[in-house]
């Protein structure tokens, strides 16, 4: 794939040499167009070296060639890290000084920015504006990191890890430029509840997480502002996106809540336990000399997705459910799932098979997705970024 690499100047453009390593490794094309501040923290002989293309950022150099129009027409994906407030203000204002800024104006592709930057830069009022105006625009703009900055400072603004925004890039072309979710806010659960029984035990369950990370992954890609509710994930949350971490059904319900109130979309992909234990004791539960076994007294916990389902805490939004089911003597994975769309009502359920090796941990999934009255609206089989597209497709026809 053909790639410009931006790189503007701060003192995170040294991580952009490995975004620049791990693309060229994979075989891509890359241009790399640095500002000329960015030249101050990193010189153009590490960006020639590594790309093997020569290097400007003035548009005045090799007029004879218009590299302005040439690079920005001709690349399959921009990605911009970091993204400094200049370089954010400089392109929601259609600037054009510089050879960078030209090239995204002229850029027809995906286009991923990466900022970095101190914690009241990213946090001033004219840098979320920027931020807004493109994302409205359809560039994907990855969420800073928080953690250590240049200094002693800690704080959001840390550029993300190279092969998170690699990854995040990826996804978006991936997306093959949808943006349809642009302007939407989701809120995604994922992974599996962990219900407390003392200090170090729980009752769990095999989900990974992967199909709700998928989810958001791909939500991000096309557009979506994401909030992902990670209960024990197994897998890394997508850059990008924003994660809550929870452990037990209480907490995912919480949080799930919270953020439900600005969604316009709610995927409870999580496996959430449906009974936690009783009481939990403060204490680890001690074995009895007299071999006596302590007694393991359960109680129910919530149907979040049914709650959700029937408070819709924001008008309008459109709420999707799982069902991991096993079919059984009264009827199949599907008979399952029809009865458990009409109980739950969820606008769209994703029905799939489960058991040893199935569904759970893989990389694969297979869904049937189901409206409220349990008619069949889709289906889709393939990874798990795969399965996330068709039910996003889905969900965007309800949004509309
Ligand atoms: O009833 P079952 O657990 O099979 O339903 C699965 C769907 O319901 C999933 O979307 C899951 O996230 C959600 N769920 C929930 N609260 C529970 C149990 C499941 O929201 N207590």
């Amino acid at each position: 794939m053909r790639i410009v690499l931006g790189v503007a100047g701060g003192i995170a453009a040294y991580k952009a040499a490995l975004v620049l390593r791990l693309l060229t490794e994979s075989g891509h094309d890359v241009r790399v167009v640095p500002t000329r501040a960015a030249l101050e923290f990193v010189g153009r002989a590490t960006w020639e070296a590594l790309s093997g293309h020569p290097v400007s950022t003035e548009v005045f150099e090799d007029v004879a060639d218009v590299p302005h129009v040439r690079l920005g027409r001709e690349a399959e994906l921009v990605i911009v890290a970091p993204a400094t407030a200049d370089l954010l203000a400089r392109a929601t204002h259609g600037r054009a000084d510089d050879l960078l800024t030209a090239t995204l104006l002229t850029a027809t592709c995906p286009v991923v920015m990466a900022p970095a930057m101190h914690t009241e830069m990213w946090q001033h009022a004219a840098t979320r504006a920027n931020v807004a105006t493109l994302r409205e625009r359809g560039v994907h703009v990855i969420e800073p990191d928080s953690g250590r900055l240049t200094g002693q400072d800690t704080g959001p603004g840390r550029l993300p890890e190279p092969e998170a925004i690699v990854a995040a890039a990826l996804a978006a072309v991936d997306a093959g430029g949808a943006c349809d979710l642009t302007g939407r806010r989701v809120v995604i659960s994922a992974g599996g509840t962990r219900e407390p029984l003392d200090p170090v035990r729980f009752l769990g369950n095999r989900s990974s997480g992967k199909q709700g990370v998928a989810l958001a992954r791909t939500a991000w890609a096309r557009g979506a502002e994401v909030t992902l509710v990670g209960a024990n994930l197994t897998v890394p949350a997508p850059a990008g996106v924003r994660v809550v971490e929870v452990g037990s059904a209480l907490e995912l319900r919480d949080a799930m809540r919270a953020s439900a109130v600005e969604a316009d979309v709610v995927v409870m992909a999580a496996a959430v336990a449906d009974f936690r234990p009783a009481a939990h004791t403060a204490h680890k539960i001690k074995k009895q000399p007299d071999g006596t076994v302590p007694p393991l007294e359960l109680v129910q916990n919530p149907d979040i997705l049914a709650e959700l389902t029937a408070d819709r805490l924001r008008p309008g939004q459109v709420v999707v459910g799982f069902a991991a089911e096993t079919g059984d003597d009264s009827g199949d994975v599907l008979h399952h799932g029809r009865a458990k769309a009409q109980r739950k009502g969820a606008d769209l359920l994703a029905v799939n098979a489960v058991g040893e090796g199935v569904g759970f941990g893989t990389a694969e999934n297979t869904v049937t997705l189901l409206d409220a009255t349990g008619a069949e609206v889709g289906a889709a089989s393939g990874s798990k970024d795969a399965v996330a597209h068709a039910i996003w497709d889905a969900v965007v026809d309800r949004l509309a």
